[in-house]
């Protein structure tokens, strides 16, 4: 008989879902849905029933695209209803870009203008959809903003029309009070064969180019990196480092292939471990240095039942809350303590120059360069990052608490 210490979710862990993860009906290119749809109202009581605090969702997983406008307010006055039975919050609202027909070129850089202006009104519809039901981010997820040839996309125009329409929302939330921010979340690739925007490095330099960049940030999604070969933790570092991490897509994948959109973990668990370690304990005094929704955005396989679905919602939030415990004692322990100190890593935050050195100062100190023995670097003065990595497995395996 085994036993589980696994701690239980509540509302404070923050944790969101996206109503098209736990609503994910199976269908994938080589075959047709494996589970019937979800209804709204019973999913967010699921989730809360689970532990979750936020429910996240496109416009188009809400109120089927091309509604009349009483369906639509029928399935929001469904949702408020929920809503307010449960205590669940909307944190983050998105639009959906990319699954209509007349999406199939892009939405805001469709080569077609007609379908630019078509997408822009509808984005401003749900800002305003957002703005009622309290939500503080609106996520950009341009899946379809891209193209297969590169004769058939002029990148450089395509990246105006991105400026333009984020220049617009920006100045309609200003103008209408709203207290919103938007975060791109870049992808590479799929559905596309190649995504504008394609990684966190290219959205940040995006963003400086805008009218108003306070209002923008990022919502970086642990796959998407994973899937361009990059570090996701790291990723995830410099975003916090220009201060753009606006919101977070937890998920897993394993390797360079299609978007795998696993559960939390259920991918590069080391990575996920240096991630949760960031965000809990990455802050200026050790505490969190990100306090937004852990909101998660994988699919729960086409192989699973009802049943299945909720155990793979529920270990999204399992994960994340082992992790952060792991994390804590990783922190507290002080061979730990002792071999960050030998690895030299607090040291790396100690400015290189003095305070007020200037260059012709540091030409003139003999110790940093003719009486520096870079000779005693060869077979000496090894970091230990190895044994540090070491010792982070053994917590990340529970070996040592
Ligand atoms: C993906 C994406 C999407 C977006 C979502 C938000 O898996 O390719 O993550 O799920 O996050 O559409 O707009
Ligand atoms: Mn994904
Ligand atoms: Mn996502």
């Amino acid at each position: 008989m085994s036993t589980s210490s696994v701690p239980t979710p509540t509302p404070a862990d923050k944790f969101s879902f996206g109503l098209w993860t736990i609503g994910y009906n199976g269908a994938d290119p080589f075959g047709g849905p494996t589970r019937p749809a979800l209804d709204v109202v019973h999913g967010v009581e699921k989730i809360a029933e689970l532990g979750a605090y936020g429910l996240t969702f496109h416009d188009d997983d809400l109120f089927a695209f091309g509604s009349t406008d009483a369906e639509r307010q029928k399935q929001i006055d469904r949702l408020k209803g929920v809503l307010a039975d449960t205590g669940v919050i909307v944190p983050m609202v998105t639009t959906n870009l990319f699954s209509a027909p007349v999406f199939k070129d892009g939405g805001f850089t469709s080569n077609d203008r007609q379908v630019r202006r078509f997408a822009l009104r509808k984005v401003l519809r749900n800002v305003d959809l957002a703005a009622e039901l309290g939500a503080k981010t609106f996520v950009m997820w341009g899946g379809r903003e891209g193209a297969e040839y590169d004769a058939a996309k002029d990148v450089r125009a395509a990246l105006e029309r991105y400026r333009e329409a984020v220049n617009l929302l920006g100045d309609y939330v200003t103008d209408k009070g709203y207290d919103i921010r938007f975060a791109i979340e870049p992808k590479p690739n799929e559905p596309r064969g190649d995504i504008l925007l394609p990684t966190v490095g290219h959205a940040l330099a995006f963003i400086e180019s805008l009218e108003r960049p306070e209002l923008v940030g990022v919502n970086p999604e642990v796959g998407h990196e994973q899937m361009a070969g990059l570090n996701f933790a790291a990723g995830i570092a410099q975003a916090l480092y220009h201060g753009k991490l606006y919101h977070i897509d937890l998920n897993g994948q394993r390797g360079i292939k299609y978007d795998q959109d696993l559960v939390f973990g259920h991918g590069d668990l080391h990575n996920a471990f240096a991630l949760v370690d960031l965000l809990e304990n990455g802050g200026p005094n050790g505490g969190p240095s990100y306090e937004g929704p852990r909101h998660f955005d994988y699919k729960p396989s086409r192989t699973e039942d009802e049943s299945g679905v909720w155990d793979s919602a529920s270990a999204n939030m399992r994960t994340y809350l082992m992790l952060k415990e792991r994390a804590a004692a990783f922190r507290a322990d002080p061979e730990v303590q002792e071999a960050l100190a030998a690895a030299k890593v607090p040291e790396l935050s100690t400015p290189t120059l003095n305070a007020g050195e200037s260059y012709n100062d540091l030409l003139a100190d003999k110790s940093a360069y003719e009486d520096f023995d870079a000779s005693a670097y060869f077979g000496a003065k090894g970091f230990g990052f190895v044994r540090l990595q070491q010792l982070a497995t053994e917590h990340l395996l529970g070996a040592r608490s």
